[in-house]
This record gives C-alpha cells, sequence and structure tokens, in this order.
C-alpha cells in the first residue's frame, strides 16, 4: 500500500505593524486607488527590528505543532522555503530547529520564491511516500520588507512579511498530497530578481549605491507569465491526481494580484466563490503565502474532511508549482490547552512552553 503525506498541523504568524496604502502615499509618489484597483491590496504587515523569517517561522511552527499535537522532537525534517534567510549561511531552517527544539530533526532551506512552500511540500511529501520520514514541517516564510526598496513604488507597494506552516504526517489513507508539478524557466531569472549579494556581485560599497540589494521586477511581463502558469500547472495537477476540475472545492492561488488570481480563474472556468483570497490584508508575503491563505480558508471553515484543495504559486526564478490535496483530518483549530505548558517544560521544551504560554496568556507555574 503506497504511504501518503497528510496535513495534520497549520499555523501562521503576521507581524503586528500594518502599512496602509494611505501611509505608503506619504512615502512614495502613489494612490491608495492605483493600489487598490491594480493589486487588490489595502494593507500589509511588516516585521519588527527583531522579527526575522526565522522568528517569524518558528511562531507559525509553535501553533502547527500544537494543532498536530506532536512533540517537536517527533520531528524528521524541517523545510523552510524563502528568498529571505537571516543569513546567506546557515540555512534558516537550522535556526528555526534549534528555535523550536526539534532536537531529531534534520534542516534545510528551498529558495523557490513565492513558488517555495509548495516545491517544498512536494519534497516533504515524497520523502514521508518514500517511507524514510514520519513528520516533516513544511514552512514558507519571508520578510520582504528588508529587500524592498521603498523609492521604488513598482515593487514596493506589493509585498509583506509573514510566515506559515504545516506538520505533514505518513498515512496509509488515500489523503493528504495526491500530486504535485514543479516547473522553472531560468531564462526569466531577470524578470524578478535581487542583483547583488550573492557570489556574483558580492556586497561592495558599489552594489549598495546602485541599490543592487532590492528586488528589481518587470511587472507587465511576470503578470503574463503568472497568469498562464497557474492556470496550466492547476489542470496539469488536477489531472495528475485522476480528477476534473470540477471536484476541486477550493482553490488556494499565491496571493500576489487580485487581478492576477481573477485572470487565472477565468481562463480555468473556476467560479471566483472556489477561489480563496486574502491578498488585501497581507499583500504578497512570498513564500509565506500560500500558507497563511491556508491557515485563513481553514479558520474560516472553507477546508472540510474528504474534500479536494489545489495549491498554486509562481514567483522568481521564474518558477511555478501546484498541488492536489484531500483533507483528512477535521480542520478546525483546537482551544489551545494553556496547561500543555506545564507538560512542555517538564519534557524539557521550554521553547515549546514558553510558545504556548504566551499564545495563552497564561503564566507557567513553577
Ligand atoms: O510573486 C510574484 C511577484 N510579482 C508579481 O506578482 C507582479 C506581477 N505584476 C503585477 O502585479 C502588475 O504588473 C503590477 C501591479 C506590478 C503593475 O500593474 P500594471 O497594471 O501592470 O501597471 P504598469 O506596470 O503597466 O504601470 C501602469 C502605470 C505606469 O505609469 P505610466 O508609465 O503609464 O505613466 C507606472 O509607472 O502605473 C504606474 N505605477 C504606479 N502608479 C502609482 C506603477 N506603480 C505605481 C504605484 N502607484 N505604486
Amino acid at each position: 500500500m503506497r504511504t501518503h503525506a497528510e496535513i495534520v498541523g497549520w499555523g501562521k504568524h503576521v507581524p503586528s505593524k500594518v502599512l496602509t496604502n494611505s501611509d505608503l502615499e506619504s512615502m512614495l509618489d502613489t494612490s491608495d486607488e492605483w493600489i487598490k484597483t491594480r493589486t487588490g491590496i489595502s494593507e500589509r504587515r511588516i516585521a519588527a527590528a527583531k522579527e526575522t523569517s526565522a522568528t517569524m517561522a518558528s511562531r507559525a511552527a509553535f501553533a502547527a505543532l500544537e494543532v498536530a499535537d506532536l512533540s517537536p522532537n517527533k520531528i524528521d525534517l524541517i523545510i523552510a522555503a524563502t528568498s529571505t534567510p537571516d543569513h546567506l549561511m546557515p540555512s534558516t531552517a537550522s535556526l528555526i530547529q534549534d528555535s523550536i527544539g526539534a532536537t531529531n530533526a534534520g534542516a534545510m532551506d528551498i529558495n523557490a520564491a513565492c513558488s517555495g512552500f509548495v516545491y517544498a511540500l512536494s519534497v516533504g511529501s515524497g520523502l514521508i511516500a518514500g517511507g524514510s520520514h514520519q513528520n516533516v514541517l513544511v514552512i514558507g516564510t519571508d520578510t520582504m520588507s528588508r529587500i524592498l526598496d521603498y523609492t521604488d513604488r513598482g515593487t514596493s507597494v506589493l509585498f509583506g512579511d509573514g510566515a506559515g506552516a504545516v506538520v505533514l504526517r505518513a498515512t496509509e489513507d488515500v489523503t493528504g498530497v495526491l500530486s504535485s508539478s514543479l516547473g522553472s524557466d531560468g531564462s526569466g531569472a531577470h524578470l524578478l530578481w535581487i542583483p547583488g549579494g550573492g557570489a556574483r556581485h558580492p556586497a561592495s560599497l558599489e552594489t549598495v549605491q546602485n541599490r543592487m540589494h532590492y528586488i528589481k521586477m518587470n511587472g507587465n511581463e511576470v503578470y503574463r507569465f503568472a497568469v498562464n502558469v497557474m492556470t496550466k500547472a492547476s489542470l496539469q495537477v488536477v489531472k495528475d491526481a485522476g480528477l476534473t476540475l470540477d471536484d476541486i472545492e477550493l482553490f488556494i492561488p499565491h496571493q500576489a494580484n487580485i487581478r492576477i488570481i481573477q485572470s487565472a480563474a477565468k481562463s480555468l472556468k473556476v467560479p471566483i466563490e472556489k477561489i480563496f483570497t486574502n491578498v488585501e490584508r497581507y499583500g504578497n508575503t512570498s513564500a509565506a503565502s500560500v500558507p497563511i491563505a491556508l491557515c485563513e480558508a481553514i479558520e474560516q471553515g472553507r477546508v472540510k474532511a474528504g474534500e479536494h484543495i489545489v495549491l498554486v504559486a509562481f514567483g522568481a526564478g521564474l518558477t511555478w508549482a501546484a498541488t492536489v490535496i484531500r483533507w483528512g483530518v477535521p480542520a478546525v483549530a483546537p482551544r489551545l490547552p494553556w496547561w500543555k505548558a506545564i507538560l512542555h517544560r517538564f519534557r524539557g521544551q521550554e521553547a515549546a512552553a514558553k510558545s504556548l504560554a504566551r499564545r495563552t496568556g497564561r503564566k507557567i507555574p513553577r
């Protein structure tokens, strides 16, 4: 019997600071009206000085582990999808591994930009299906505000910060990830990129003066590419899962631009009611966008056991990725049992204990 990887835990973290379109009006030559009509975005979250891709990811991971009722030391592997790692080296996943106390886990990053979470989900589920892993933590996390040029109105209004995580667990049931498709066209690398700071143009006075450490983008080209690959990849994974578009109850696309999402829906002939969006409140959070949207779809009661969901994303590379999931577990977040913090501390899981205590607003008795 084939082993599948099902999602048994989910969690998100977004910074508390909100940057609205009217805030941006006072920083740039832009308008709330332009941003809303061209992108659908009203506001986005911005990381506080101490927040990074690793810290946001750790908070999302704790939330996901709580839902899965899984101790961090039971995780075999952490895959962090990010294009804004805390450092070029070591991996952000290793920092997360340490901070959540996942003492038995391997850790690695995947950089497939905004497609990264769906890539990571495919890798994680493949390792589970192959039999070498039982529990894999898959995270999408990005601190886009650190790589945005707030003098460039063509990019800085689009992105925000956040993290989302899921726990994948091995199951013999035909549920979880049913099919995946990953794609890349590196001939479009220069359409969405950060030219400086890597091995080609290491950080120097010149790269800083030329603002080469910020995102550069050809928006129109990326737009055309996005609609095309979202349609193509969605059709592919639905077919590979042995399903038709009518069998899909919910589509969770990468939240980059409401117009891209609407155009893809039109080209797929999928009613817009079947498509989850939250781009209005978070903007494009890159690799975090799909898992944050998944968490919010669950919070809103839009995910039910037995239903089929398509996750689909595109991004720098250029890359794209899609997957079909048959949802297997009740999609309700459990009440946070604050007393479990005592259990975590008793087991030596201090970081998990503190995270739960913080989220429940309770002090752990000594
Ligand atoms: O995860 C992948 C991330 N990337 C994307 O998803 C990007 C995909 N592309 C897009 O979402 C859209 O192409 C944009 C939202 C970036 C741009 O929308 P557009 O409808 O393609 O606008 P445009 O680039 O054709 O620009 C139209 C006008 C230009 O002015 P002129 O040359 O017509 O006078 C721009 O300079 O809008 C101007 N413009 C702005 N005006 C006010 C560009 N950015 C802004 C802005 N505020 N923020």
